[in-house]
């Protein structure tokens, strides 16, 4: 179903042809099968809104409406994610558009399997050393109360009210002690105390629900907020009367509790943070490989995101690495000797950037020694004899013993292109089923789906691939169901949720 690309019908050697075939079988997803995918993750969102503990959670986030583009105030917010913290000041303000001031601290990578006390450290301290360096903006606002806070974080966490989240598990590869099982906004809140900073924590967002509501902010025709990134997951607003665990939790629920009361009415809307990475935990559909399964077997998790895992950014790298081993050891590829041009690119500094990355350079046998980045150059190098892509091997790959660059012959190339394409192919088109089944759900088949992360912003070809398969699925024209851009949603989306929770007038804040 994809474009033919320049040196797909070039011969190459049987062996690898043999592969070839072999992997085109084991990671092409047909429309068929799609479909079947789609219709079972139908059910699963389903059953994650009946009961609890499903393989999707289905997560209430106590988000019971669209923004009106009228709020306004200056809130902070923080989106811990990923690979960095990020501290912003929003302000809203009526007729103009949101203003956000920000700075990025890098997360220490030894903190994603560190201690809970190490990490919430971490927030604050980054929280005061923002504020010591906007003082007056910060305190421009507030006068003497304190800063309202939008906490963005981007994990499963059940949440009995807005501003509370007992993290679910840990996904993406983190693994920080003593957190699961507990309140994350707690947590923040004693840190923020510890430092005596003049922040109160209003709401804890997912960055789904933060896609979703910043969105709508500007565009009344989102149906679904969406990441596509190191993880994967969408949001979307359910009514109330279709989530049939809300009425169970309300009744059990102290009553005091504020958004019990507001409800009390069916008609109302919820958003749902899916959580669908979790989708088919238990292995009923999804067309799993080999190298799915070490995945799984070697994340912290096992067992955990199976759909994530085989679709996601922190994964399509890893996937094609997993590949290129096993075709290495039973075919032999790679043995090639380092090539001239990386010796006189170095030489002359015609790719400066493949000349710095060689101390960085990981065996072909570490783990995640690839990324997603990689396979989006690799799959589109359109230099002359795929010479871009063999520096960018070069540069970042090296033999296991004698530590020299790995230089991959043409057709190794043209190999390895085709296999990236396949693995983005496939992710792309499995992404497509989640949404969809929401879109089925909700009766629509037209509207914009306010993606953001960095396969959706960063891989080329990803929302045309995207879009197609919806269409194959809901048996729609291409592009009725669109893939947007989303606005920052765990920057202005927060920002904008901590004011509709302080509009509200059940909020009362703990
Ligand atoms: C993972 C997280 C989820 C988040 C997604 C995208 O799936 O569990 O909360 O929305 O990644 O960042």
């Amino acid at each position: 179903k994809d474009e033919v690309e320049p040196g797909s019908n070039e011969d190459l050697p049987p062996g690898l042809q043999r592969e070839l075939d072999r992997l085109e079988k084991l990671f092409t997803v047909d429309t068929e099968m799609l479909k079947k995918i789609t219709s079972r993750f139908g059910e699963e969102l389903e059953q994650g809104l009946q009961e609890d503990h499903q393989n999707i959670p289905m997560n209430i986030t106590w988000v019971t409406s669209r923004p009106t583009g009228h709020e306004q105030g200056t809130f902070l917010t923080l989106d811990l994610g990923g690979t960095n913290l990020r501290v912003c000041l929003v302000t809203l303000a009526p007729a103009s558009r949101p203003n956000i001031m920000q700075h990025k601290f890098k997360v220490p990578t030894h903190f994603l399997t560190g201690t809970a006390d190490q990490l919430f450290d971490f927030i604050s301290s980054s929280m005061q050393e923002f504020l010591d360096q906007h003082p007056n903006h910060a305190r421009g606002w507030s006068g003497n109360a304190p800063l309202p806070l939008g906490f963005t974080f981007s994990y499963p966490a059940t949440q009995e009210r807005i501003d509370h989240g007992i993290l679910q598990t840990w996904t993406k590869g983190w693994d920080v002690k003593g957190v699961e099982g507990n309140d994350v906004a707690e947590m923040l809140r004693k840190a923020i105390q510890k430092r005596s900073l003049p922040i109160k924590l209003v709401a804890v967002v997912n960055d789904t629900t933060g896609a979703l509501i910043a969105s709508s902010y500007n565009d009344p025709e989102t149906i679904i907020g969406a990441i596509f990134g190191t993880g994967c997951n969408a949001a979307y607003m359910e009514q109330v009367s279709h989530i049939p665990k809300l009425a169970r939790t309300r009744s059990e629920l102290n009553s005091s509790t504020t958004e019990s009361a507001r409800l009390l009415d069916d008609e109302g809307l919820m958003a749902i943070n899916c959580e669908y990475g979790a989708f088919d935990n238990s292995h009923a559909v999804l067309p799993r490989t080999l190298y799915d399964e070490i995945i799984d077997q070697d994340s912290p998790r096992p067992g955990e995101q199976s759909f994530e895992k085989m679709s996601a950014g922190l994964y399509l790298g890893e996937i094609f690495r997993l590949v290129l081993v096993d075709v290495r050891d039973r075919e032999g590829i790679f043995r090639q000797k380092t090539s001239h041009e990386f010796i006189s690119a170095g030489k002359h500094g015609v790719s400066s950037e493949a000349k710095e990355a060689k101390e960085d350079r990981k065996g072909l046998d570490d783990a995640y020694a690839l990324d997603t980045e990689f396979l989006a150059l690799i799959e589109n190098d359109h230099s002359p004899d795929l010479v871009e892509s063999r520096l960018r091997f070069e540069a970042h790959l090296h033999h296991p013993q004698s530590l020299a660059p790995i230089s991959p012959s043409h057709n190794e190339l043209l190999f390895c292109r085709r296999i990236a394409q396949l693995i983005a192919i496939r992710g792309a088109r499995l992404c497509a089923c989640g949404v969809s089944a929401i879109c089925r759900r909700l009766g629509v088949n037209k509207g914009h789906v306010a993606a953001d992360g960095s396969v959706a912003i960063k891989h080329p070809h990803f929302k045309k691939r995207w879009e197609q398969a919806v269409a194959e699925i809901l048996d729609l024209e291409k592009g009725r169901v669109e893939l947007t851009s989303a606005e920052d949603g765990s920057g202005i989306g927060a920002g904008v949720i901590a004011a509709l929770t302080l509009k509200s007038d059940s909020y009362n804040g703990q």
